[in-house]
């Protein structure tokens, strides 16, 4: 099993240190990490955010472990050669067309919600967000109309596109409440109507999964309603951009949140992915040990039930976490004031006594 490990800039490399500590901890044999250039780091040294070397060690590898990019002294770059492109650059490169991000409330933290406590509290969604199509891919363009200027952009999905991305959600939800709402705007998009018969086609194989469907205007009032009655969410790109962000924020700071960008290659025991904190480089806080490193380790965490098949090790982790937060231990970022290597140390500690 190879693990490529892509730090970054910022709090990147701040954050994955304490997630490769945890990983240490596990002992899984026939591991191998191997560690590349990414962003500003990757540009000074190789001229370029995302280096031919890198990609190949990303594309050789089981699992990509990613840290953040982006760094304020690369602004008046032009755009392909700015941190940014080589998260972007990996996705598209690497075929990942699938980004799963888990929302849960945890326990005693429910204050930093931006909802109520006790729907706060109710929290367990993974919102499934089609990664590589839909109107940010389509043709778009400027044109003269009547009006002036006028821009339109594309939105288009094919049978193809929805079913794999269909397949990836029923097989997350199996592994979850075996519930999935697939969120569309089908009352109005031709897109949306395509995408709805497809689903319900793919559902023929999950006989397991309870399937149901909601507007994505319906779906965005819910999220902060009662969003207690999701288990797991399917939608495409740009309904998946907005509502991933706003279940975040039902959970409170940005570095507890994990997320996975699943591609099609199969590993030895799992499916291929990259696994990054949604978070970015934070320079505002990077070098004063101040980063919140949950984010980093929870998605070590999904790296290993996604792409190693070591689920048991997984859960093992989101305890380890769950059980240091529910303790109090934490960061600035959640009235705290433990440092990034801090609760890493309570981290690694408590992972032994699981
Ligand atoms: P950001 O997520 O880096 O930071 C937003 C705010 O949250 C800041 O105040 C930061 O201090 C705080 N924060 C973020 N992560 C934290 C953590 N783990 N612990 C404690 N506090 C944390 O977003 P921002 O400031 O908009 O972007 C900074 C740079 O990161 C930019 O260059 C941006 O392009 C890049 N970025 C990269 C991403 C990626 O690598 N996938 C994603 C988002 C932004
Ligand atoms: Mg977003």
């Amino acid at each position: 099993m190879k693990i490529a490990v892509f730090a970054g800039d910022g709090i990147g490399p701040e954050v994955t240190a304490q997630a490769l500590r945890v990983l240490d901890e596990l002992s899984l044999p026939g591991l191998t990490l191997f560690e590349g250039d990414v962003g500003a780091v990757a540009y000074r040294r190789h001229g370029q955010p995302l280096p031919d070397e890198t990609l190949e060690m990303a594309r050789a590898a089981d699992a990509v472990l990613f840290g953040a990019v982006g760094d304020f002294s690369c602004d008046d770059l032009p755009r392909h050669l700015r941190p940014e492109q080589a998260i972007l650059g990996l996705r598209s490169e690497l075929g990942l067309f699938a980004n799963l991000r888990p929302a849960a409330g945890f326990p005693g933290l429910e204050h930093l919600s931006s909802l109520k406590p006790e729907i706060a509290r109710s929290i367990d969604v993974l919102v499934v967000r089609e990664l590589n199509g839909d109107v940010y891919f389509g043709d778009k363009g400027e044109r003269a109309s009547a009006g002036g200027r006028e821009g339109w952009d594309a939105m288009s999905y094919n049978e193809a596109e929805v079913r794999r991305i269909a397949h990836t959600a029923f097989r997350a939800a199996m592994g979850r409440g075996k519930r999935l709402t697939s969120v569309d705007k089908a009352n109005v998009l031709e897109t949306s109507r395509i995408w709805r018969e497809t689903v319900i086609d793919v559902a023929k194989d999950y006989p397991e999964v309870t399937l149901d469907h909601m507007y994505v205007d319906n779906a965005a009032m819910q999220m902060v309603k009662a969003p207690g009655q999701f288990d797991t969410i399917v939608t495409g790109n740009l309904f998946g951009d907005i509502l991933s962000d706003q279940a975040s924020a039902c959970v409170g700071s940005i570095g507890l949140l994990a997320s996975a960008s699943l591609g099609e290659r199969q590993t030895e025991h799992g499916t291929f992915g990259l696994y990054e904190p949604i978070h970015g480089s934070a320079p505002d806080i990077a070098g004063q040990d101040k980063a919140n490193p949950v984010a980093a380790v929870l998605s070590l965490a999904m790296l290993l039930r996604h792409s190693l098949g070591r689920e048991d090790e997984a859960v093992r982790v989101e305890r380890a976490v769950e059980g240091i937060l529910a303790e109090g231990i934490f960061g600035g970022d959640l009235g705290g004031n433990a440092t990034t290597g801090e609760i890493g140390d309570a981290i690694v500690s408590k992972l032994l006594t699981i």
